[in-house]
């Protein structure tokens, strides 16, 4: 059999976790996969730059979409961000080109997923995203494959790390929420626009991401109900904690009698609960499926290892010869949010 040659557009953070996985995991992924998987060549902004991994052996283009283009590129992944621009031109020229696709980029898929999914369809790719929800949680995996035996009841979960660790160290160490972000900041933990964190952008990409899988539909971004954490004090974390909550920015969607509700906003949780006694940045998302029950997963929503891990999965899902891309079809039409009543676990 060829080995699969991969073309990666992207060496930051997450690009680089696929490297060393590639490198260090070369003999497991082949026994597990009967394929020998291979870097063919890669693509960032600057070529001269030490990246921590070794990358001389691969071919270099300056440009992600000639790196897109190439014959012996079979999956083309994408791990350079942004909802337009590069990324979003990169991959449709991967598609028209015939490559399949694995990303991580929540941004470009929650706005441009659907016809990008279409597109890959029409000409006969596969687009995939394990990483662009919840980091190295399989989610997307549980959702369609664990669980595609249930109708989804509901979905929900805390889906940005930074925010968790801003809300938890608010009420850890007594702080105020701008000396908590500005600590963030130090850690690297922020989006290049912060706004995609505390104002809940980057977790609702991922609710939608999921919303479109869990209920086979597709959701448009402008119509799910969105508020952040940056008003959240230290007063509203104190009440709630006194009442026996947590203060969580949660995502949740469900069905209702109005139809399918999508929100992601700071909701109450108890505080003795899986969700209230999440701390620091961490993800943890929650299923529930009329067969199956209620299923509570918690993990990493980034990082270089967890998120490569994740895209290392759809590689090798490719690799074994799935030709499944995970993508809702009609749009739904979302119902207005009313006050919260979610019972959390
Ligand atoms: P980084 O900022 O660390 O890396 C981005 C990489 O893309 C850099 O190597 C950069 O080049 C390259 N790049 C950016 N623009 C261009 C361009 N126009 N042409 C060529 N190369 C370009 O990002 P991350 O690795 O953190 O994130 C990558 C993707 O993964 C994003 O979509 C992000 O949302 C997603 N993601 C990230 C997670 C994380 O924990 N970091 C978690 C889940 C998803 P150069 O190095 O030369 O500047
Ligand atoms: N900014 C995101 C978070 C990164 O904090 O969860 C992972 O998507």
């Amino acid at each position: 059999t060829q080995p699969l040659r991969l073309g990666i557009a992207g060496l930051g953070t997450v690009g680089r976790g696929v490297i060393r996985i590639v490198q260090d995991h070369a003999a497991l992924i082949e026994k597990r996969t009967g394929r020998a998987i291979e870097i063919a060549a890669v693509s960032a902004r600057t070529r001269d730059k030490d990246r921590g991994v070794s990358i001389e052996a691969y071919e270099w283009e300056d440009d992600p979409v000639a790196l897109a283009r190439r014959e012996d590129v079979d999956i083309f992944v994408e791990l350079m961000g942004g909802s337009e621009g590069s990324a979003k031109a990169a991959v449709e020229a991967a598609i028209a080109h015939g490559k399949d696709v694995v990303t991580a980029n929540k941004a470009m898929l929650a706005l441009h997923g659907q016809s990008l999914a279409e597109a890959a369809e029409t000409a006969g790719c596969v687009i995939r995203f394990e990483a662009a929800v919840a980091g190295g949680i399989p989610v997307v995996k549980a959702l369609t494959e664990g669980l595609a035996g249930n109708a989804v009841t509901r979905v929900m979960g805390v889906m940005n790390g930074t925010c968790n660790y801003i809300l938890t160290r608010m009420e850890g160490a007594g702080l105020t929420y701008d000396a908590v972000f500005a600590e963030a900041e130090a850690l690297g933990y922020l989006e290049a626009d912060p706004a995609l964190d505390v104002g809940g952008i980057d977790a609702a990409h991922k609710l939608a991401l999921l919303t479109s899988i869990a209920y086979g539909t597709r959701v448009d971004f402008d119509a799910v109900a969105l508020e952040g954490i940056e008003r959240i004090s230290i007063a509203d974390i104190e009440q709630a904690a006194d009442m026996g909550y947590r203060i969580k920015l949660l995502g949740v969607a469900q069905r209702t009698g109005r139809g399918l509700e999508v929100r992601m906003s700071p909701c109450l949780v108890p505080a003795s609960s899986p969700l209230g006694q999440l701390e620091g940045p961490t993800n943890m998302v929650v299923l529930e499926g009329d067969s199956v029950g209620q299923i509570v997963m918690r993990g990493a929503g980034a990082g270089e290892g967890p998120t490569a891990s994740a895209v290392m999965g759809d590689v090798l899902d490719i690799a074994r010869g799935t030709r499944v891309s995970t993508f809702g079809q009609p749009a739904a039409s979302l119902a207005e949010p009313q006050a919260a009543t979610v019972t959390t676990p």
